[in-house]
């Protein structure tokens, strides 16, 4: 069974009460939930983790690279900022699918940049916690 990393940035462990319009309402834990089961239907064994620190994000990328088949990641607001993130995800030679909960080419002009886009296999942006689901099917197809 592939063993999958979720890797999701800064701020999202407000995720249920923060900007709830924008984010929707679900909370980390239950988004956990749900791709853990959605994991298992698509025999994929996922494992989750938060971090508001850059450093341990780039930590668990490097990491990822010893034991995880693919990555799905949520750099928040790194996206649009981190030449280290970018630089970590060029290092690791395994997919790794950009994810956004909300659609961040209908926002604001600074989260159009993504530094991180160039160097993933991917993005999907703009479903809520169903773009975590998508990068996993995607992950299960090109595994
Ligand atoms: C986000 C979009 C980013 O622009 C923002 O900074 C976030 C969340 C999203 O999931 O929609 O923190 O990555």
């Amino acid at each position: 069974m592939h063993k999958i990393l979720v890797l999701h940035g800064p701020n999202l462990n407000l995720l249920g009460t923060r900007e709830p319009q924008i984010y929707g309402s679900l909370t980390l834990s239950e988004i956990d939930q749900r791709l853990v089961r959605a994991g298992e239907e698509a025999e994929l064994e996922v494992h989750t983790l938060q971090s508001n620190h850059e450093g341990a994000l780039i930590d668990a990328l490097h990491e990822a690279l010893g034991w995880a088949s693919g990555v799905v990641f949520n750099p928040g607001g790194y996206t649009h900022t981190s030449v280290a993130l970018r630089d970590a995800i060029a290092s690791i030679n395994i997919p790794v699918i950009e994810v956004h909960l909300s659609n961040v080419y209908a926002r604001e002009e600074f989260r159009h940049r993504s530094l991180i886009s160039p160097v993933c296999k991917g993005v999907i942006t703009g479903f809520g916690w169903h773009s975590y689901r998508l990068a996993l099917q995607a992950l299960r197809e090109i595994l």
